[in-house]
């Protein structure tokens, strides 16, 4: 078995030791390399040695390195002991060797070129603490070795050329560990600026800010307006039992207005309990919301809405209404047209009147319908550049929408006391309000989602 083989097995058995023989194992190890840099005097035969060892090729002293690392932790003494051993072998022989052969110049010239091989293989930070301690350490290091043992100890006649060697080789290896530690810190800096680089001239990502869809913005400032005067916000379900949708709010079956409101029915399996409908208006959140609070109520219901209309420019299958709904022990026909003349002036501007006229809805009486003063000719139906005004078609009013006070066979239906508590409803169709405010005279816009429109309003 050559010398090379023999290193190689011993380093590989180094993985099946147990942990308490790995000490041990490293020292016999550095016994070789030592025995080993002694053998070759011959400065090529020495070149060849540093690099099987401490440099590349193959590197055995990299090998248990590696090894000693992975079953050590890093503070271990007896890893670094071991470490530091292995290290220290072919260094203070070649101190001996100079002190014996008188030679000092070519024993510095061979620590030189073992110090350069190791920083050369300190390929991290770990290893080139170990070859820097190696060197600069007070008790083992080669720096004060050198100075204590040789230096002190040498002939007069050498002292000098010894020293000015020495220092040359100090100050080679001072240089050498401080460009070491200054490439690192090149390369971290170096690979943090290229992940930090920011190019401004590349154009920037185009992400498009989406925005609320008009209907939903209408929603929000009609909410403010009642949350300001101390409504709250609701909502119920779009499927609905005919129940809430009509009987409770007293339409019976076969009433007339049941045909205004002609909708969807869901398919149901055989032997439902109830038919299930898309609600035709948000006024069963009124029955929804008294069946579950006492009095004082007072709502508002934002939500969608369907009827079995046919399409045009201001009919949908689809559309929005809010509801509202206040109910109290003392709540008057004058409250009711406060609370709307209040809205609709925060909604349309302070200088529109409003006006109401008699309606009929089956859960109102009184019920009316609202109408505002045209906010667009100034209600006198005429435009400003003349001629008809295009919004009220010269009527100088809008009709608005249908509203009344709480009819009190409602209250029968949610256990409230007639007697005792009224109120008033109102529910405003908010498509309609939407394209009267933003000049709109398509309701199928609002569905359509053509992104050109809704960019209109952002
Ligand atoms: N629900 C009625 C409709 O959709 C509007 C309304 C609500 C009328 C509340 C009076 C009170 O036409």
């Amino acid at each position: 078995m050559n010398m090379q083989q023999n290193v190689l097995e011993k380093i590989q058995q180094l993985d099946k030791l147990e942990t308490v023989h790995l000490q041990n194992a490293v020292i016999g190890l550095a016994e070789l390399a030592t025995e080993e840099a002694q053998a070759h005097t011959d400065p090529q035969q020495q070149r060849l040695f540093l690099q099987h060892w401490y440099g590349n090729d193959p590197g055995y002293f990299w090998l248990i390195f590696n090894k000693v690392r992975s079953r050590a932790p890093r503070e271990s003494v007896w890893s670094k002991y071991g470490l530091l051993q292995l290290l220290k072998g072919p260094a203070s022989e070649y101190i001996q060797w100079g002190m014996i052969s008188h030679e000092p110049k070519e024993a510095i010239e061979l620590l030189r070129e073992y110090f350069n091989t190791l920083v050369h293989n300190a390929t991290n930070e770990h290893r080139f603490l170990l070859v820097r301690f190696l060197w600069e350490s007070r008790n083992e290091g080669i720096k004060s070795n050198i100075s204590e043992n040789w230096l002190k100890k040498a002939d007069p006649g050498l002292k000098r050329s010894l020293g000015q060697n020495f220092n040359e080789l100090s100050k080679h290896l001072e240089n050498l560990f401080h460009v070491w530690k200054a490439q690192v810190e090149a390369d971290t800096e170096e690979a943090t600026s290229a992940f930090e680089k920011v190019d401004l001239s590349l154009p920037g990502v185009h992400r498009p800010i989406g925005s609320h869809h008009l209907i939903r913005q209408v929603f929000q400032e009609i909410e403010d307006i009642f949350v300001s005067i101390g409504f709250s916000v609701v909502e119920g379900p779009e499927i609905e039992t005919p129940y809430y949708n009509f009987e409770a709010l007293n339409i019976p079956e076969f009433h007339a207005v049941r045909d205004d409101m002609d909708t969807f029915y869901l398919e149901l399996p055989k032997g439902a309990a109830t038919p299930l409908l898309l609600r035709t208006h948000t006024s069963p959140m009124q029955i929804r919301t008294m069946e579950k609070q006492k009095p004082p109520v007072r709502v508002i219901v934002p939500g969608k809405v369907y009827r079995r209309d046919n399409p045009d420019a201001t009919h949908s299958f689809a559309f929005h209404q809010i509801e509202g709904l206040a109910v109290d022990t003392d709540i008057t026909f004058c409250d009711f047209t406060g609370t709307i003349e209040y809205f609709v002036k925060q909604f349309f501007g302070p200088s529109v009147k409003t006006r109401f006229r008699p309606s009929y809805f089956p859960f109102t009486e009184p019920s009316v319908e609202f109408d505002v003063s045209c906010p667009f000719c100034g209600g006198t139906g005429t435009a400003a550049a003349g001629g008809t005004c295009t919004k009220c078609k010269g009527a100088a009013w809008i009709e608005l929408f249908g509203a009344g006070m709480v009819d009190p066979a409602v209250y029968g239906f949610v256990n409230y006391d007639a007697k005792k508590v009224s109120g008033f409803a109102f529910g405003i169709g908010i498509d309609r309000l939407a394209m009267l405010k933003y000049g709109i005279d398509d309701i199928q816009v609002f569905f359509q989602n053509d992104v050109r429109f809704l960019r209109q309003f952002p």
